[in-house]
């Protein structure tokens, strides 16, 4: 039997709810292609700095290092927005991407057919949207230095090296040759040096891949773009910040931010987690979508694990629950009934055990 050990990083907020769906759509996999999956729990986040004083503990930090792959829910506390920023549950979530060197996170976006009503724009702009985007994950302003503030100013700084772009922009072009061979790299090169460098370095990448067709779009005619004409982007790829920005953007077009999954890579352990956040607003109410959350574990058993044929079977669990009109509250029409976080994930554990359904 194959054993792989997962770090399981629940966090705050709806993250526990929904890494609990995640990892049962994980166990019933396990079972039925005979993977053993362990799974070890441990804290990070605002529930870390409650237990141990500190977002991303020693425990937590050794477990993660050690393990095939890490899963992660969300992290994220209103009662911490004005503590001191090593304390902010955010801080830990930052920490556990440098410590792991995940430098490129992919964030796919994909329209559900039968959840384009979900989406304010007009259907017609959604089909045939299928993008990924790749975000750099552990350079830009989230991480340099100098930083900080006094009375009067505060500070932040925007560096990047060549090596930083080159590295995650060949993942955007070897990501590309396995789609519709575009990459579109956004920046901000009419007004920033650090974005001169970028398209200076994401053209040179790009000339080693012929086959691919390179675009650069300025970050704020982008931001149009992916609302504007959405279907006509393939591979978008960009900093930190951007990248962050237009990720929520993009779920716009899926129809909830619940939907989005990533997958953060670098040459260690990858880490899997929802593009959304912690959701005080619905958190400990059950009705959280966990499709990001399983998404997030499928593309662990895809990218983390290698496990191609276990993480396709999961993703076509989660099509076929919504397919048979299963909704949470946050894609339900008005009036139509929604379920909740768990019944969701019994659907889509309902189907992974009757496998002829789903792999038909
Ligand atoms: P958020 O993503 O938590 O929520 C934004 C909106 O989307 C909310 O209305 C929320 O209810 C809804 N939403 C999010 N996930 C959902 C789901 N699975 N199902 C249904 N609805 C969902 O973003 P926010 O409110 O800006 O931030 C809240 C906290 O989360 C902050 O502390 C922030 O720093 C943190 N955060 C963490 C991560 C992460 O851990 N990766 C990501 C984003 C935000
Ligand atoms: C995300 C989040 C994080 C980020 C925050 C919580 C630090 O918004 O994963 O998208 O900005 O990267
Ligand atoms: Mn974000």
């Amino acid at each position: 039997m194959k054993r792989f050990t997962i770090g399981l990083l629940p966090g705050d907020g709806i993250g526990a709810e929904v890494t609990a769906e995640a990892v049962r759509a994980l166990s019933t996999v396990g079972e039925l292609f005979g993977y053993r999956f362990e799974m070890t729990e441990h804290s990070i986040g605002a529930t870390a700095f409650a237990r141990f004083g500190e977002p991303f503990p020693p425990d937590t930090r050794a477990a993660v290092t050690q393990a095939d792959a890490v899963l992660l829910g969300a992290v994220g506390d209103p009662a911490l927005d004005r503590a001191p920023r090593h304390q902010r549950p955010e801080a830990g979530l930052l920490a556990l991407r440098k410590l792991l060197k995940v430098y490129a996170n992919l964030r796919p976006v994909a329209v559900h057919p039968a959840l384009a009503h979900a989406s304010p724009l007009r259907p017609e702009r959604l089909t045939g949207v299928d993008l990924l985007i790749v975000r750099e994950l552990t350079g830009g302003l989230y991480y340099g230095e100098p930083r900080g503030r006094d009375e009067s100013s505060a500070v932040n700084t925007l560096r990047y090296t060549t090596v930083e772009v080159e590295r995650v922009a060949r993942v955007a072009f070897d990501a590309a040759r396995l789609r519709r061979k575009r990459v579109t790299s956004v920046d901000k090169a009419n007004v920033l040096e650090v974005s001169q460098l970028w398209r200076d370095v994401v053209t040179r990448v790009g000339a080693e891949y012929p086959d691919i067709v390179l675009e650069h779009l300025y970050v704020d005619f982008a931001a149009m773009r992916l609302v504007s004409e959405p279907a006509s982007l393939d591979v978008l790829v960009t900093e930190n910040l951007f990248g962050d920005i237009l990720s929520d953007e993009a779920a716009v077009l899926a129809g909830s931010l619940g939907l989005l999954p990533s997958a953060s890579l670098g040459d260690g352990p990858g880490l899997f987690e929802p593009v959304h956040g912690s959701a005080p607003d619905i958190a400990g109410k059950g009705i959280a979508n966990p499709v990001g959350a399983i998404a997030s574990a499928a593309m662990l058993l895809r990218h983390g694990l290698g496990l191609d044929e276990a993480a396709d079977l999961v993703d076509r669990a989660v099509r076929g629950v919504l397919d048979a009109g299963v909704r949470t509250r946050d894609l339900a029409r008005p009036g139509e009934p929604a379920v909740g976080t768990r019944e969701f994930g019994d659907r889509v554990v309902q189907l992974l055990a009757a496998p002829a359904a789903v792999r038909a």
